[in-house]
């Protein structure tokens, strides 16, 4: 009887117990191991490259909150595009400078035929036709007063009469040949407004990335150094979405599902891993992720001090964008990351 002598027992069960001591180090033995269990890769073809252009010939200048980030004449852009097309590149996001002088309270600029944005993708088309074009929709760029829609006289953002101008900014964007409108302003009702109306001007083709899951975050700053395109006054939480918010989100994403969007986004990135996650479970359409101005010059600043190691430190972060649930991930360390994939 076991009771009788119950030393082999212990003895048996303690060597029980280290048989069941599991091993997860043994695939992380080498190299190779490590390389066939990897999960997640991260590829060119998830990258969307924004860039910046202005007006003028033969100029690049860089913005200095974000160190190897330039704004580009489109003689130069048209280069640069060319290179990153030959990098692997599939995708840019485009976003222009306006000169003030072009601004006004209602953005008409923006839908000018012959405006900055619709010259650009023009002879962009000519130059790289597979690239694919990502222009953006909102009126910040065009505003006097950098707000993304059109503000009344007690400083209210004025929503349907915003709408008709984002829609008019669409379609002329889609007739000037980009292959995807991408929302950024955060108005209700936009997504649906914009589809409808690109169906009427027979662009069925032309796809909708919907900036989603905005938030209004102080990760935009060096962004709008950029493009010029602070707001005059306030900030922009009256359209943008509160950080405390993740339910929210789900719900801006669901509506714009329903409105007709192809794709949706999350941004920023990096501080909103848990929506992006949320998200990617809540829908089959492709989720990007826009790991934006402030999260470029966060690693960009800290590099230069030498305090991380650059390359490793974006692989690892964009790495983690894609294991969160990102499909595609809006990144100004796009052709660093090409280059590095090589
Ligand atoms: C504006 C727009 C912003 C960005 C993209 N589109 C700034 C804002 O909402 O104020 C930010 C991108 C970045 O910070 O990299 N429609």
């Amino acid at each position: 009887m076991s009771s009788e002598n119950p030393t082999p027992n212990n003895t048996e069960s303690e060597s029980d117990a280290q048989v069941l001591i599991q091993r997860p180090r043994r695939l992380r033995r080498t190299p190779a191991l490590r390389r066939m269990v990897q999960e997640t890769q991260l590829t060119v073809d998830d990258l969307i490259y924004p860039m910046f252009v202005m007006e003028g010939e033969d100029q690049k200048v860089e913005i200095s909150s974000m160190p190897g980030c330039y704004r580009y004449t489109l003689d130069l852009l048209l280069k640069e595009i060319q290179q990153v097309y030959q990098l692997g590149i599939n995708a840019i996001a485009l976003f222009p400078l306006i000169p003030e002088a072009k601004k006004d309270e209602f953005g008409v600029e923006s839908y000018n035929p012959d405006g900055l944005v619709q010259t650009t993708v023009k002879a962009i088309k000519k130059t790289v036709p597979d690239i694919i074009v990502i222009t953006d929709v909102a009126l910040d760029p065009f505003s006097t007063q950098g707000h993304d829609g059109i503000v009344d006289d007690n400083g209210v953002i004025l929503n349907d009469p915003t709408v008709e101008v984002l829609v008019k900014m669409a379609v002329s964007q889609a007739e000037a040949g980009a292959d995807i409108v991408a929302p950024s302003d955060m108005m209700d009702g936009r997504v649906g407004a914009i589809r409808k109306a690109l169906d009427a001007a027979g662009c069925f083709h032309v796809g909708i990335l919907a900036y989603s899951a905005k938030y209004a975050s102080s990760y935009y700053g060096p962004f709008r150094d950029a493009l010029d395109s602070a707001p005059k006054f306030g900030d922009k939480k009256t359209y943008q979405m509160d950080a405390a918010n993740a339910r929210e989100a789900l719900k801006e994403v669901a509506l714009d599902i329903a409105e007709g969007a192809d794709m949706v986004m999350v941004k920023p990135a990096l501080a909103y891993m848990d929506i992006i996650c949320q998200v990617k479970a809540e829908t089959n359409l492709p989720v990007a992720a826009y790991n934006v101005s402030g999260e470029y010059a966060m690693i960009k600043a800290a590099a230069q001090q030498g305090w991380i190691d650059e390359k490793k430190v974006i692989l690892e972060t964009l790495t983690s964008m894609k294991r969160a649930g990102a499909d595609l991930i809006l990144t100004y360390f796009a052709k660093e990351v090409a280059l590095m994939l090589h």
